[in-house]
């Protein structure tokens, strides 16, 4: 059994990945500081995966650490080697993802994103851990990119967050070139929707800007309105175009990436995860509209600033590099999104003292 260690492992990424992999047979160390999630998503992996007959408890360990304490990160590695096992990947997700916050804040987002990524690099390096999968972001590409957007046109990123994803990168193909780690880099776009299930998904504290989860609020909430930034974008029907993909498509990426590097040696892959397709935010109500019969109320004001007419990935490096291609539809985002949210209305929300802590540890 292969042990796979998920930073930011309880998040809205983190918490699908680790479903995913649990599935798929890996042993999973989970170190998140829990600042924007809960463990309650953890617990509620650990009891889906149950009811499957398909957990076993020796298999997931979480520790509520933060990265940026190094000490903290040795202790966690060295508690694998202590139960005869190694930490043979990292896929990190830990990290902080809000623009706004990370220009008026710029000193804190190179802190989380950079000093901690850094602080995760040194201590793999210290036990031999030399492959990693990371979460970067299109914000990489900046603006004003002409779409679909190649994995080889230039990286320009126009905000705080997007400069630090930017140079994790840097420092990965370094790490690559220099010390012959296999890295995976993932570029996102638009990750959406929820668990099919509905036991896991995004926690509405934490993408207060993002337009799926404010589809999904307004839905919620019948007496608001969703404003659209612009009407007169040079696009089909005037509104901006994004490229919205399934959260468990994304996660599928992050597994063959991750395989990829296990079973072949030392890679350096740089891959857009994303659908391909541009689709405009009146498109995307239509949809969630249609696939759940619901209303959603809207008016336009006028473009924010910074904004951009499309952003949306070429994706054809991805099948060939990672055998990958999304599976899911817009209306299984919405289906899926809406599922979350109907059944998890304030998303999670137990005390620590409610839940299952046999594989919980805070150091
Ligand atoms: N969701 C998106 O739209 C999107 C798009 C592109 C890239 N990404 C990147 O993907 C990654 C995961 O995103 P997400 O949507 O799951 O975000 P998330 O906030 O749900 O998950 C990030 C997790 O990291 C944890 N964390 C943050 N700082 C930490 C630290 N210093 N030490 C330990 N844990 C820490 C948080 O508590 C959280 O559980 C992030 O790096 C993000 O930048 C996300």
């Amino acid at each position: 059994m292969k042990t796979i260690l998920l930073t930011g492992g309880a998040g809205f990424l983190g918490s699908h990945a680790c479903l995913n992999l649990l599935e798929a047979g890996y042993g999973i160390y989970i170190v998140d500081s829990l600042e924007n999630s809960s463990f309650e998503s953890i617990s509620r992996v650990c009891r889906f995966l149950k009811e499957k007959n398909n957990f076993f408890q020796n298999k997931i360990k979480f520790f509520k650490a933060d990265i940026r304490n190094i000490e903290k990160l040795k202790i966690i590695f060295e508690h694998a080697l202590s139960n005869d096992n190694k930490i043979h990947a990292v896929i990190h997700f830990a990290g902080l993802k809000a623009v706004s916050e990370s220009e008026e804040n710029p000193i804190k987002y190179w802190e989380y994103n950079v000093l901690g990524s850094i602080n995760l690099f040194k201590v793999m390096e210290e036990y031999g851990c030399k492959n990693i999968v990371f979460s970067s972001s299109a914000a990489v590409y900046g603006q004003n990119q002409k779409c679909p957007i190649e994995e080889v046109s230039s990286l320009s990123p126009s905000n705080v967050y997007g400069k630090t994803k930017k140079t994790v990168e840097e420092i990965l193909t370094d790490l690559h070139f220099r010390k012959k780690w296999g890295v995976a880099i993932l570029r996102y776009f638009n990750p959406v929707g929820a668990h099919h299930s509905g036991i896991i998904g995004e926690n509405p504290i934490s993408n207060k800007n993002n337009l799926f989860p404010i589809i999904c609020e307004v839905a919620k909430n019948n007496n608001k309105k969703l404003l659209i930034y612009g009407s007169d974008w040079p696009t089909r029907d005037g509104t901006c175009l994004r490229d919205y993909i399934h959260i468990e498509d994304i996660i599928e990426g992050h597994k063959n990436a991750l395989n990829l590097l296990l079973n072949s040696g030392k890679n350096l892959i740089k891959v857009n995860l994303g659908t391909g397709k541009g689709t405009s935010v009146l498109e995307l109500i239509t949809t969630f509209e249609k696939v759940n019969d619901i209303k959603i109320e809207y008016e336009f004001s006028g473009r924010r600033l910074g904004d951009c007419a499309a952003l949306f990935a070429d994706n054809r490096l991805s099948s060939s590099l990672i055998n990958w291609r999304p599976r899911k539809t817009l209306e299984d985002v919405c289906k899926d999104g809406w599922k979350w949210v109907l059944e998890n209305p304030y998303g999670y929300i137990k005390n620590l003292e409610e839940l299952d802590l046999s594989n919980y540890c805070e150091i």
